[in-house]
């Protein structure tokens, strides 16, 4: 490494237009030995450095298919986890800014779900006859878990395959952190809602009843997303009466009510291919986070579709949204110095049963 860090102070106060000239420097420079991976959610103002776009599981398979020796991830902390996990151990995955978390996956941790599987298995008299399974929204630790305990990752885009996957060897689920996700795949599933029951784990015995726990199918974490949770119904009904021939697609993250009264549900890469792949002249409201929905928005005008946001109020996501251009030149400034700055390295036990759990996911997509 390098002695002389550069200080991230030193970008800071530089504008976002200086900083699109450094950052195009930097790529230049730094040629094939970088890649930059972007989620859709990203800001335009950095999404479009990114060499690769994709939801979550594209993202995933592209940091088990590339050579380059950095990976930049624009995107939230476990994206970049994952990115670390499933990378060659000689490759760097680097966050720009550390603080970009999801506020979802804060809402489980390893020690509550430790205490909820060893309740539940008590409950079913140590039956082993929970699969875990946790969305990729969630810490290293969590995927470790699941890979310890013949659990499994999933993501919006494989959940349904997965739940399928977990039912074929036992008969229930602990589906973690985002009760959403599971609900709605469960019911896609054939699964009745009353056998998917809400498992607070602040709440003894997650607030059910021995009974309640013995017929569920499903126990869904008490976790939501913040930004999803403002779609509502509302929403829908007035679209549909302003424009009766409107569209209406979702993410699954959305509450159940919403994903229900949609046309499609998906994850981020199938709401972006199912509208640009859509006929002319057609009005789309759509369910997902801010960037993606004003980007598509603009895209689409050429085409003469209508893409319109569901909420009134701003729904951004605001921890993606720190992932900007000061961060991001900063990074590939100290890169083209030779120091590494805000590398995202999961411990090597974690990352070992982390990776059992999305090798799983892996094999079973
Ligand atoms: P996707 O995998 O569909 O991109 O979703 C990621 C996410 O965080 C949605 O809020
Ligand atoms: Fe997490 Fe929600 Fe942001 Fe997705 S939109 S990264 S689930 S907080």
């Amino acid at each position: 490494m390098n002695e002389t860090v550069i200080q991230f102070d030193r970008h800071q106060h530089n504008t976002d237009e200086k900083c699109q000239e450094r950052i195009l420097n930097s790529k230049r420079n730094l040629k094939d030995s970088l890649i930059i991976l972007g989620h859709h959610y990203q800001n335009e103002s950095v999404y479009r450095h990114a060499d690769y776009t994709g939801d979550s599981l594209k993202l995933a398979q592209y940091t088990q298919a590339l050579d380059a020796k950095y990976i930049i991830f624009l995107g939230v902390h476990f994206m970049a986890e994952v990115s670390n996990i499933l990378s060659r151990s000689d490759q760097v995955t680097i966050l720009p800014d550390l603080s970009a978390g999801c506020q979802m996956a804060d809402m489980a941790d390893l020690q509550k779900v430790e205490r909820s599987y060893r309740e539940l298995n008590k409950v079913l008299n140590f039956d082993q006859t929970i699969t875990p399974i946790t969305y990729i929204n969630s810490a290293a630790d969590l995927k470790a878990f699941c890979g310890d305990h013949d659990g499994i990752v999933c993501t919006s885009t494989n959940a349904p395959k997965i739940l399928e996957w977990a039912f074929k060897s036992k008969e229930k689920v602990l589906f973690f952190p985002d009760q959403n996700l599971g609900r709605w795949t469960g019911f896609k599933m054939g699964i009745n809602l009353d056998e998917m029951v809400v498992w607070d784990p602040d709440l003894p015995l997650g607030g059910l009843t021995k009974e309640q726990i013995t017929k569920a199918k499903i126990l869904l974490w008490k976790g939501h997303c913040a930004v999803h949770q403002m779609f509502r119904l509302d929403h829908i009904k007035k679209f549909r009466s302003d424009h009766p021939d409107g569209i209406v697609i979702s993410h699954p993250e959305s509450p159940f009510e919403v994903c229900s009264n949609s046309d499609f549900v998906g994850s981020t890469e199938f709401i972006l291919n199912t509208i640009k792949n859509s006929d002319s002249g057609t009005k789309w409201l759509v369910g997902t986070e801010l960037n993606l929905v004003n980007r598509l928005a603009n895209e689409m005008i050429k085409e003469d579709k209508m893409v319109k946001f569901m909420s009134h109020v701003i729904c951004e996501c605001s921890t993606m949204a720190r992932i900007d251009p000061q961060h991001l030149a900063w990074v590939l400034e100290n890169l083209e110095n030779n120091n590494i700055v805000n590398e995202i390295i999961v411990p090597e036990a974690i990352a070992k049963s982390a990776k059992i759990a999305l090798d799983r996911m892996m094999q079973v997509v």
